[in-house]
């Protein structure tokens, strides 16, 4: 998934909208951009969107956030999405891959017969600093984990600091570490690194920016706010077609060289690493390698 577009899941209306973004995967949010009042009727609205929109129908995948599992609204959350058979579920304020099993076992619960552990679970792993501790427990945690994504939003609401950004507009040293950290944690899980939302959804070279930093740094998708950074998003985090001549061009030369550790690609030397990396780039590309 290289884009994921969060839609606040008490508008229908947005959620329309959402539909045609070409992102690929909506993040139908419940918490942080639903009020108290309206949590109720998002619960609602939301349920009826993944009804009326059924897998398979060309749509993007549909993911839900639910509350915290601290709030004591997660539970009924679930209780009204699960039916609708969501593609997954978004874990807010996650401290660890405690918090994942104990979400996974809620899923387990509530899923019809049919679809036994199909939910996938995409946690938001470093929005308090107790998570930012855990990024290395994910892994063994559920087999539904599909990838950690980093914010610093929350984080810098929960050290108390003034911003999150230094005067140069960089992300300041306690929210680069969480960043690296779910870089880290990710792959050690064996899971998919999403970057966080860029905020300020007018600047769209400061969003395009911070995309190839991500996907430089080894990110394979990017949250966004509005539709507008879609395509941005999807541009920069797809392969180029140099990218995958050259990736092509990587696993053919082992391919002639059985049992060969290492061989030359126009003078440079290449081993196992490259070819992983090369076999990774091809699969994001669509291609069977
Ligand atoms: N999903 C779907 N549609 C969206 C959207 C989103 N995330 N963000 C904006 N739109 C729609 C608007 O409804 C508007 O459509 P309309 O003209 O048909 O009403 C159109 O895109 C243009 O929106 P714009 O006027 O540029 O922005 P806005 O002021 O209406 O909305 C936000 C700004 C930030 C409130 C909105 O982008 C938003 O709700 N983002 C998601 C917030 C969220 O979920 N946060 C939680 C995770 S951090
Ligand atoms: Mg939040």
């Amino acid at each position: 998934m290289r884009s994921l577009l969060f839609v606040p899941g008490d508008s229908a209306r947005k959620l329309e909208k959402a539909l045609t973004s070409k992102a690929d995967a909506l993040l139908i949010d419940l918490e942080d951009s639903v009020s108290l009042e309206a949590k109720d009727e998002a619960r609602s609205i939301t349920s009826e969107f993944l009804q009326e929109n059924v897998a398979g129908s060309g749509r993007p995948r549909l993911y839900v956030r639910i509350n915290g599992l601290s709030t004591g609204l997660a539970e009924a959350d679930l209780d009204r999405i699960m039916p609708a058979a969501p593609d997954g579920v978004v874990l807010p304020k996650a401290v660890g891959g405690a918090d994942v099993a104990a979400l996974a076992a809620l899923l387990s619960r509530r899923e019809a017969g049919g679809a036994r552990a199909a939910t996938r679970i995409l946690a938001i792993a470093t929005e308090n600093a107790a998570g930012v501790f855990a990024l290395g427990t994910f892994s063994g945690s559920s087999d539904r984990l599909v990838g950690l994504a980093w914010g610093g939003e929350d984080l810098s609401a929960d050290l108390g600091a003034a911003s999150n950004r230094t005067d140069s507009g960089a992300y300041a040293d306690p929210y680069r570490l969480a960043r690296t950290l779910t870089l880290l944690g990710a792959a050690s899980a064996g899971v998919a690194a999403i970057d966080a939302v860029y905020t300020n959804f007018r600047d769209m070279a400061g969003l395009e920016a911070e995309c190839f930093e991500a996907r430089r740094d080894g990110f394979v998708g990017k949250m966004a706010i509005h539709p507008a950074q879609v395509p941005i998003i999807n541009a920069a985090f797809a392969p180029t077609t140099e990218e995958i001549a050259r990736a092509r061009a990587v696993v053919a030369a082992f391919a002639d060289n059985p049992g060969a550790g290492v061989v030359g690609v126009d003078g440079e030397m290449l081993d196992r690493p490259h070819l992983l990396r090369a076999e990774r780039l091809l699969a994001r590309a669509g291609e069977v390698v």
